[in-house]
C-alpha cells in the first residue's frame, strides 16, 4: 500500500494548475452509454480509479472500450449481460448507476446492493421506490437487487422525499427508454445531473426542465439512443480542493479549465473568510487574506454548499482567527477526518451533525489515516501547514477521485512524496 509523505511548506504555493473532468459527471455518463446503440467518444475523463472501475463494469456487461489518456471510445452495441457483481459494487457505490439503464434496456438486471460506507448508511431506497412506480418488480435476495419488468418501464410521476443525485440520474436514464412520460419532482440540480440530461437531450431524448427541480422525460419505449460524443465538465470539487490548498497556505494560485459558476457557494465562503477571488470565464485565482476569519457553513444540495467540500473547509477553519461552525446535513457520519485532525493538534468538538472548530492552534505533523475520498484531501491540506512531516495512509481513497493530487500540488511548490508502506 502507498502513503503520502507531506513536508511542511516553507513558502507559499504559487502558479497555475489545470482542473480535470468531473468524476461525478463521468460516472453517470458512462452508465448512460448502456442506453446507446453506437460507438461514442468521451473526452476529458479524469484519470482516477473510479472511472477505471466503471469502465471495467461496462466491459463485464459486454461493452467494448479503449482508453487513451483522458479519451475513451466505447461501444455498447454488443452489451448482453445484466449483472453488476458484489466484487465491483463493493469498491464503488456509484455502480448502482447501472441499475436504471440496464433495467430499462433489458427488462431485468441484478445489481449488488451497496452497503453502508465510511460516511454513513447511504440507502438506495429512493432509487428502488421510483423504479417500482415505473412498473419494476424489485426483490432483495442474498445481497442483490433483482429487478424485472413486464415489457418496458412505464412513465410515472416520481416525487423524491429527499434530493438524491444518483437517484435522479438513475431515474432519468430509466425514463429515457420507458414507455410514456416521466415527471421527477424534487430532482437534483447538481451540474453533473444537468450534464447527463444535456448529453441525453443532445442525443435525441426529449427532457424538459433541465437544471430545475422538475424534470419531464419523454420515454422512447426501449428504442436505444445514438449518443453523441461529449466532453466531461470540469470537477468543481477538485477545483474547490485546490482553492482550499491556496487558502490554507495563504497563497496566490490560479486554477484553469473550470466553470466558475459551478463554484459560487465555495467562492462565497472563501470570500467570507477574507480571501480575494478573481475570475475569468474559465479560471479562478485565489489571493491571500490579510486576516483569516472563521466561517459558519451548512452542507446542502446544489447550489448550496457541497458536502464533498466539508472536510476541506474544516481543515481550512483550523487556521482561522476564531471559532467556526460546520453543520453536516447530508451524511450522518461524515466526520471521520475529525479524529485524524485531532491527532495533528486540532481543536474540534463534535455534537451530532455540528462541528465546532477553534482555529489558530498549532498543528503538528503526524501519521494519519484517510477514511474516505474527501476526508483524505483534508488531511493532505492540513499536512501542508503542520510542522514537520505528515504521513497520510490508505490513500487508495484519494486515488478514487483525485487525478495526480501530489503532482499538481508539487507543481504549485508543495513537497509531497508517494511512498510504499513496506519500505
Ligand atoms: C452523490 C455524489 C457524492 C455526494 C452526494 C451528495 C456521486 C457519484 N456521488 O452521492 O459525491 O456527496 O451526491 O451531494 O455523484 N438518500 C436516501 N435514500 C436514497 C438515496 C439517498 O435516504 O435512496 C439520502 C442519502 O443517505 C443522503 C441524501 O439522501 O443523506 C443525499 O444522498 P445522494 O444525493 O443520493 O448521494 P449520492 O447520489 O449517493
Amino acid at each position: 500500500m502507498k502513503y503520502l509523505k507531506i513536508n511542511q511548506l516553507k513558502k507559499p504555493l504559487s502558479g497555475n494548475i489545470d482542473i480535470a473532468g468531473a468524476k461525478n459527471a463521468a460516472l453517470p455518463l458512462l452508465a448512460a452509454t448502456i442506453l446507446g446503440r453506437n460507438e461514442m467518444t468521451i473526452s476529458n475523463l479524469p484519470d482516477v480509479a473510479d472511472i477505471k472501475t466503471l469502465l471495467k463494469l461496462l466491459e463485464m456487461l459486454g461493452a467494448q472500450y479503449s482508453l487513451d489518456k483522458n479519451i475513451a471510445k466505447i461501444s455498447t452495441i454488443k452489451l448482453d449481460k445484466t449483472t453488476a457483481t458484489y466484487d465491483i459494487v463493493k469498491t464503488m457505490r456509484a455502480s448502482i448507476l447501472v441499475l436504471g439503464p440496464l433495467l430499462a434496456r433489458f427488462g431485468h438486471c441484478e445489481v449488488s446492493l451497496p452497503g453502508g460506507c465510511a460516511i454513513g448508511q447511504r440507502p438506495v431506497d429512493l432509487h428502488l421506490k421510483a423504479l417500482e412506480l415505473m412498473g419494476a418488480h424489485i426483490e432483495i435476495r442474498a445481497g442483490y437487487i433483482y429487478a424485472t419488468t413486464d415489457g418496458p418501464l412505464k412513465g410515472a410521476k416520481i416525487v423524491f422525499d429527499k434530493v438524491t443525485v444518483t437517484g435522479t440520474e438513475n431515474i432519468v436514464m430509466a425514463a429515457a427508454l420507458a414507455d410514456g412520460e416521466t415527471t421527477i419532482i424534487n430532482a437534483a440540480k447538481e451540474p453533473e445531473v444537468v450534464q447527463l440530461c444535456e448529453v441525453l437531450s443532445n442525443s435525441g431524448v426529449v427532457i424538459k426542465g433541465i437544471g430545475t427541480d422538475k424534470l419531464v422525460i419523454t420515454g422512447r419505449n426501449r428504442e436505444l439512443i445514438d449518443i453523441q460524443n461529449f466532453s466531461i465538465i470540469p470537477d468543481r470539487i477538485e477545483a474547490g480542493t485546490y482553492l482550499c490548498a491556496g487558502a490554507i497556505t495563504n497563497s496566490q494560485i490560479t486554477i484553469n479549465k473550470v466553470i466558475p459558476e459551478h463554484l459560487e457557494s465555495i467562492l462565497y465562503k472563501l470570500k467570507e473568510m477574507g480571501f480575494g477571488i478573481e475570475k475569468t470565464q474559465s479560471s479562478v485565482t485565489i489571493l491571500p487574506a490579510k486576516k483569516i476569519k472563521p466561517i459558519n457553513l451548512i452542507t446542502t444540495e446544489y447550489p448550496g454548499f457541497p458536502t464533498d467540500m466539508q472536510a476541506q473547509f474544516m481543515a481550512l477553519a483550523l487556521i482561522a482567527n476564531g471559532t467556526s461552525i460546520i453543520d453536516e446535513r447530508l451524511f450522518e457520519n461524515r466526520f471521520m477526518h475529525v479524529s485524524e485532525l485531532l491527532r495533528m493538534g486540532a481543536d474540534i468538538h463534535l455534537n451530532g451533525s455540528i462541528a465546532t472548530i477553534n482555529g489558530g492552534k498549532e498543528l503538528f505533523g503526524a501519521d494519519v489515516m484517510a477514511t474516505d475520498l474527501r476526508a483524505s484531501s483534508a488531511l493532505v491540506l492540513a499536512g501542508l501547514i503542520a510542522s514537520g512531516e505528515t504521513n497520510v495512509h490508505r490513500i487508495y481513497h484519494l486515488d478514487r477521485g483525485y487525478e495526480d493530487l501530489e503532482g499538481k500540488l508539487n507543481a504549485l511548490g508543495a513537497d509531497i512524496t508517494r511512498c510504499d508502506e513496506s519500505l
